[in-house]
């Protein structure tokens, strides 16, 4: 059902047609999904490689040899060599990894364009956080991405040989930039632009470091030259970075969907908390693979701060409260408050179907879903950026009426 939902020569014009808008959200977060799922399963699959071969037989004829790994997959036996330096000709074809990782980011800052800027408005502003004009908000979001970048890369190249002072500086700063976009953005975008923050590094680690070095080392080969170790190692950092990012990138992702992260009141400490326990669960794995004795106490460690983090951050049982709510009046809260997009047919702009299906018209649905209603109102999440202006009084009132008033 298309019902246009733009209305025409009024303020919202400027909305583009918000049916093409799903569709285009819809195909670009499919792309940057299968495109992360090439970029990781590359990533991790070169890891577990690494961290698998295996010195060959003495009695192997190939020279230059670090190692190698057999392996079944698919039906199919499979022999991977690894060289401890370069090898002493270049194949005619190379393989590079580098699409999966340059598309994953051109699809992700797409789809934060087509989601969060394009609809700054609702999307990330919240005037109870900070009442920056829809312009602004873009600024910091893409400022902060930008900045985020900058910082890391000048951290990298000062303290690569002090690698633990790095991770500690690196935290307090991502701490610091959780701290400041959860001060002027809306908590799900705060939320979604610290993911795009991880992301947009350990793309540009690929794009600016990672294949120039190895580009430089190809080059110096074909020329003769001696490749140069020490792009190569700037590399190798880079990559160690990226291998520890990928939990807490993929955590950011999907938190998204979670407003009992994002809307929690110290979610900017949160969101950094599990990032470094997502960092903690991939050391485990990383230690696995070099063999290392109980390798996987710092996972376990990892995700038992999950379920500490889970309890903690629970809020307490709203009193019940002391008089029956009023189904009436709540309904007509509703439908003052959240009726314009969770309608058949809803009003606000950019809105063409109820969202996540919920159309709350009439009282049977809203009695339905109370406890829904309930834990979204209580935790600020809706309605969505307050664009309803529902008060506090009514806020409470809903709550009253979902703890079982
Ligand atoms: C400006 C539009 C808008 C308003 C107003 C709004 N919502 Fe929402 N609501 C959304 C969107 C968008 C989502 C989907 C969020 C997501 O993708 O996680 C949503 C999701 C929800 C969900 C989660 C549904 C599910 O199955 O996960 C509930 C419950 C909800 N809203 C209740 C309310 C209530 C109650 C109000 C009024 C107090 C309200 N909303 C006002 C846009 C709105």
């Amino acid at each position: 059902m298309y019902r246009g939902g733009i209305s025409r020569g009024g303020p919202e014009s400027r909305l583009p047609d918000p049916h093409l808008v799903d569709w285009t959200a819809m195909i670009l977060r499919w792309f940057h999904l299968v495109t992360g799922a090439a970029w990781i399963g590359a990533s991790f699959y070169f890891v577990w490689l690494n961290n698998h071969v295996r010195p060959v037989d003495s009695g192997d004829p190939t020279r230059g040899l670090a190692g190698e790994v057999f392996a079944i997959h698919g039906g199919a036996f499979y022999r991977v060599s690894k060289f401890g330096g370069a090898p002493e000709q270049l194949p005619n074809v190379l393989h590079w990894f580098k699409w999966e990782a340059y598309l994953t980011w051109v699809t992700g800052m797409l789809l934060l364009g087509v989601t969060y800027w394009m609809d700054a408005r609702s999307m990330m502003v919240d005037p109870a956080v900070r009442d920056l004009s829809p312009s602004t908000a873009v600024g910091v979001g893409a400022g902060s991405l930008v900045l985020g970048y900058v910082v890391y890369d000048v951290l990298c190249r000062a303290m690569s040989r002090q690698p633990l002072a790095l991770a500690a500086l690196g935290a307090a700063l991502f701490t610091g930039a959780s701290y400041a976009l959860f001060a002027l953005l809306g908590a799900r975008a705060a939320t979604m632009h610290l993911g795009a923050m991880i992301g947009t590094i350990m793309a540009a680690n690929v794009l600016f470091v990672i294949i120039p070095g190895q580009r430089a080392m190809v080059d110096a080969m074909v020329a003769g030259r001696e490749p140069p170790l020490e792009r190569g190692k700037a590399g190798a950092l880079r990559s160690f970075h990226n291998n520890y990012f990928t939990l807490p990138a993929l955590f950011v992702m999907v938190s998204n969907h979670y407003p009992v992260i994002w809307s929690h009141r110290y979610a900017w400490l949160l969101v950094v908390g599990i990032c470094v326990l997502g960092g903690l669960i991939r050391h485990g794995f990383n230690l696995a693979g070099v063999g290392r004795p109980r390798p996987f106490v710092p996972s376990i460690a990892g995700a038992a701060g999950l379920v500490v983090l889970a309890v903690v951050t629970r809020a307490p049982t709203p009193e019940a409260a002391t008089a029956t709510v009023n189904v009436t009046a709540v309904q007509q809260v509703i439908a003052a408050r959240c009726l314009s997009c969770h309608s058949q047919t809803p009003t606000q702009a950019g809105f063409v179907a109820p969202p996540k299906g919920l159309a709350l018209d009439d009282r049977a649905t809203i009695e339905a879903n109370r406890a829904k209603i309930g834990a979204q109102v209580s935790n600020g999440a809706m309605p969505l950026g307050n664009l309803t202006a529902m008060t506090d009084d009514e806020r409470q009132l809903v709550v009253n009426w979902a703890a079982g008033g």
